[in-house]
């Protein structure tokens, strides 16, 4: 199925934080979609073939569909969790509402609400946490591929420091995931993340057999969390007296590379950080969540002039949004404290092709290239009353960019494609 999609092209092929022309705008474009890619780009009069079904989006921006690095598909019924600080928020919400997904049917009926909502808000990739159940990776995976949807995603495994029911032990965690990555990974869109939750609930016995899944599958990502809060800090360090700083526990049992997703790396030793960027792993920021449990301020520059590669995510249910624009509004806010500045340009890099190269997907997914899977996001840029005004007095891309990434959120998405079918209404 070949067809015409016409709107305000912009697709970014550099990141703007480091190079001037980093990305290509067409003020009347379109995108030429066939079987589920991206056949071509362009000025829409140059495009245009009497042939073709046309879509018009006029006058609203088509980009690459969002991608969120970093999300927990069983907290949808967490967010918006009141008063507590990461152990406390875990320990009180958070796993007794994941060992719900025990429960014979919870997980396909999350997972169709989680992607509702995804889609809803332009994301069109996520990288997810699953629960500790194989039954929550297992709705996932088929609810994403029944959508034809990229995801990344891995059952988290945990045997310690959690109540029982959302508790595994080394072996069933292995096994599991094993089975998870034979049935799943590489399956359409469908990748595998391996997924020790943190070393805070995982045993040194757990961290072992993790790394014996990662070096059996190279090509899967690995996924866990780093150096969000002070008082997880100084818990993992009590549990793994000999490693050197919280990082080192993870590179002792093999986990470091360009594969390796690191959620919040907040408060981080210039150890670690020279370790991230000699290995490789990436840092992901998640700002409505780092100030919803009030964990620490996201060091963008510090990381960067490092050679850290970092993504940026929600990380819902800790996050309070599913949007990336909302997400974005919030990271701009958290670098403002720290002095930094988040330029809309680099930010709207940051959620399509830059997180894309977080995950080394930026051949598949993260902009419009030709060749690349057909993910798109119509931005609305006047969605709201607010916004319409505001927007009266834009005059430049860059100020309605930040129009959307500050005021921004669910109500701007006017479409979402997968794979070239359009998701919404
Ligand atoms: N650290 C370990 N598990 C979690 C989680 O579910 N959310 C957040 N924000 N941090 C974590
Ligand atoms: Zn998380």
């Amino acid at each position: 199925m070949r067809q015409l999609i016409r709107g305000r092209t912009l697709s970014f092929h550099a990141d703007p934080a480091e190079v001037e022309n980093a990305f290509t705008y067409h003020e009347d474009g379109a995108v030429i979609t066939e079987n589920g890619k991206i056949a071509a780009i362009g000025d829409y009069a140059s495009l245009r073939d009497p042939a073709l079904p046309e879509i018009d989006h006029r006058p609203h921006l088509i980009l690459p569909g969002f991608i969120d690095t970093h999300i927990h598909f069983p907290q949808v019924q967490v967010i918006a969790s009141w008063g507590a600080q990461l152990l406390d928020w875990l320990n009180t919400y958070t796993f007794p509402e994941e060992s719900r997904f025990a429960q014979q049917g919870h997980a396909p009926l999350m997972a169709e609400k989680f992607l509702d909502l995804l889609l809803s808000h332009g994301t069109t990739t996520v990288v997810a946490f699953c629960s500790v159940h194989p039954q929550s990776a297992e709705a996932l995976f088929q609810a994403a591929e029944a959508r034809d949807m990229a995801m990344v995603a891995g059952k988290v495994m945990m045997d310690r420091n959690a109540p029982e029911a959302v508790l595994d032990t080394p072996q069933q965690g292995y096994d599991d995931s094993k089975r998870l990555i034979e049935t799943w990974h590489g399956r359409g869109r469908l990748r595998y993340a391996i997924t020790p939750r943190f070393a805070i609930t995982s045993t040194p016995e757990q961290m072992e057999m993790t790394g014996q899944l990662v070096r059996e599958h190279p090509d899967c990502h690995i996924q866990t969390h780093l150096s969000e809060n002070k008082d997880e800090i100084a818990f993992t360090l009590s549990l793994y007296p000999q490693a050197r700083d919280y990082l080192d526990i993870y590179e002792t049992y093999g986990l470091l590379s360009d594969k390796l997703l690191l959620g919040h790396s907040i408060h981080l030793e210039p150890r670690e950080i020279a370790r991230m960027a000699e290995t490789g792993s990436r840092a992901v920021f998640c700002p409505t969540s780092n100030l919803f449990l009030g964990s620490g301020l996201f060091d963008e520059a510090g990381l960067r002039a490092a050679g850290v590669v970092s993504g940026i995510a929600t990380d819902v249910g800790g996050g309070t949004s599913y949007s990336m624009l909302q997400t974005l509004n919030e990271g701009y806010k958290i670098l403002q404290l720290r002095g930094q500045k988040l330029h809309p340009y680099a930010a709207f890099h940051w959620v399509t092709r830059g997180n894309a190269l977080a995950l080394g997907m930026a051949d598949r997914i993260g902009t419009l290239d030709p060749g690349s899977d057909a993910d798109l996001v119509v931005l609305d840029s006047r969605a709201t009353p607010a916004m319409a005004l505001r927007m009266d007095r834009a005059e430049t891309l860059a100020e309605e960019l930040f129009i959307l990434q500050i005021l921004g959120d669910d109500r701007a998405i006017a479409q979402t494609y997968v794979a070239g079918k359009p998701m919404l209404g």
